[in-house]
């Protein structure tokens, strides 16, 4: 099997990810990564990655700096299938006539418009109608996440239409001195918000309002979902449709992980790079379902969950893998992605709680 030759523009919080996500795979190699930044975010790369210059001004204020400039990024887009757009929202799209000129394929991220690529993408939902494209867009953490679980459960032939509400994280933690906000909540100031539509561009067929509000903490989002369900169902019906799809980890308050910061420090103390978290955490003792309605809660760590749907979308694009079973296999296997965190994971009733609320 020809290996796919891989760039990445913007290693910036997805970016540096994404690059050490293909350095795992068996079927790509990192050409190299290229930037603007010249401090301490472009140096912790030297020594890993070839590091080549976005703009001609880069260029100069970074081998300034002392970064070991490799060449400019038309060099690097000379050497690659593939690039990896993962540059600040709206940059990439700038980008895109470099990238047509070089005849490279391009991932780019949620920042960008769903019109930027004619295509979005989540590897579960529509991996193959990415197959062969010369572009297309991995929707953005949230609606990853939406599309995936919401996904399943339309897949199960469950939901009739689903009502969110977000709790998004302020800002990212490695620019928190920089902004965000501090003792408030902010709501965005549009009923639907975004993510609703921008999950209809994976899932047309999904019916989907979600209401989204800015907290005041840099790390995770947490969803609320009011679900109206197609018939009567069970816990075990919810829970079963969610655990029979992909990329969805379920977590306990049972097992004392009863907030947010639970979470991201479970992910630290199994050693997972940066402390990330690929998978939507689900709390699979909030799942409730009274009759024909299901209500749910769960957290996305907006840093990590778009890194496996890039690995896969590069293997659509670039046809190395005929199926989303097959790439995803592959991507979850080297990533290590997980259906349980803790050992004894397939409870299905935790003890301490009551069914009380399941009528059916
Ligand atoms: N941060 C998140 O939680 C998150 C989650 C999902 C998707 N996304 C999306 O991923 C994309 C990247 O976001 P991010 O959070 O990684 O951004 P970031 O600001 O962390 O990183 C962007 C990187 O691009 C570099 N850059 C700036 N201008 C450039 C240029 N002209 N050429 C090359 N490099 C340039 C910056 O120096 C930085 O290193 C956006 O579309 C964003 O919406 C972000």
């Amino acid at each position: 099997m020809s290996r796919t030759r891989i760039a990445v523009n913007g290693y910036g919080v997805i970016g540096k990810r994404v690059a050490d996500a293909v350095l795992l795979q068996p079927d790509m190699d990192l050409v190299g990564i290229a930037d603007v930044a010249t401090d301490w975010r472009i140096k912790a790369a030297i020594g890993r990655f070839a590091v080549y210059a976005s703009t001609d001004e880069a260029d100069a204020a970074m081998r300034t700096a002392g970064v070991p400039v490799a060449g400019t990024l038309d060099d690097l887009l000379a050497q690659v299938d593939v690039v990896v757009d993962t540059t600040p929202k709206h940059v990439a799209a700038g980008n895109l006539a470099r990238y047509q000129a070089a005849a490279v394929k391009v991932v780019f991220q949620g920042g960008e418009s769903h019109e930027t690529t004619g295509h979005s993408f989540v590897a579960q939902a529509n991996y193959e109608s990415a197959l062969g494209r010369d572009m297309t867009r991995v929707v953005s953490c949230n609606t990853t996440s939406i599309v995936r679980v919401l996904g399943a459960l339309q897949d199960a032939g469950l939901l009739a239409r689903a009502r969110g509400v977000l709790i998004r994280r302020a800002t990212d933690p490695w620019e928190s001195h920089l902004g965000g906000i501090m003792n408030t909540m902010v709501p965005e100031p549009k009923i639907p918000s975004h993510q609703g539509p921008d999950t209809k561009t994976v899932r047309p067929e999904l019916d989907v309002v979600t209401i989204a509000a800015k907290g005041a903490h840099t790390q995770t989002h947490n969803h609320y979902w009011s679900i109206q369900l197609t018939r009567t169902a069970s816990r075990e019906d919810v829970i079963g449709a969610l655990r029979a799809a992909p990329r969805i980890a379920f977590i306990r308050m049972a097992d004392g992980l009863v907030a947010l910061n639970s979470t991201i420090e479970l992910m630290k103390d199994l050693g997972r790079p940066r402390g990330d978290m690929w998978e939507v955490a689900v709390w699979e003792d909030l799942v409730t379902v009274v009759g024909d309605e299901a209500y749910l809660t769960y957290q996305v760590y907006n840093e990590a969950i778009v890194v496996p749907e890039t690995i896969d979308a590069i293997r659509a694009l670039t046809e190395t893998a005929p199926t989303a079973a097959a790439s995803m296999a592959i991507t979850d296997a080297t990533l290590g992605i997980r259906q349980d965190f803790l050992a004894g994971g397939q409870r299905a009733h935790p003890p301490g709680r009551t069914d009380d609320l399941d009528r059916s």
